[in-house]
């Protein structure tokens, strides 16, 4: 458990542009070299313009030099637990390290732990182009 990337995820949460949905999301993404990039969500009037907390996070860090992630940490103001998106599985599953865990927040304090390849198996990879 890596409270310190909890923390970050919580912080970015209150940068979140969403006037349209009005749900906030924060992420935290730690490399392979224990660096952490955090993200929000971006909305936008054209709502399909909307970019994701989680890739917010990736791209920050993909366009400083860092490619190999091991855990993200996602926090929002939901009920319950809130999952990565499909696209976000997807993109975050180009830039994961053997293992990535991803920690869901919610509230301040509770946290439910588990992985990439639990929610994302059979994705759609490099390998599959050839
Ligand atoms: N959102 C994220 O930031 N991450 C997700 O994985 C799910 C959805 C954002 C997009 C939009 O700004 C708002 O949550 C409602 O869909």
């Amino acid at each position: 458990m890596n409270q310190k990337l909890i923390d970050k995820a919580i912080e970015a949460k209150q940068c979140a542009y969403a006037p349209y949905s009005a749900f906030r999301v924060g992420a935290a993404l730690l490399d392979d070299k224990g660096d952490i990039y955090t993200g929000c969500n971006v909305e936008n009037a054209s709502y399909g313009a909307t970019i994701c907390a989680e890739r917010t996070a990736a791209v920050k860090a993909i366009s400083e030099g860092s490619t190999s992630f091991t855990a993200i940490a996602i926090a929002t103001d939901a009920k319950g637990y809130t999952p990565p998106c499909g696209i976000c599985r997807q993109f975050l599953s180009e830039f994961a390290a053997d293992e990535m865990d991803i920690y869901l927040i919610k509230g301040d304090d509770n946290v439910m732990i588990t992985r990439l390849k639990e929610l994302f198996p059979s994705g759609f990879t490099k390998e599959d182009l050839i």
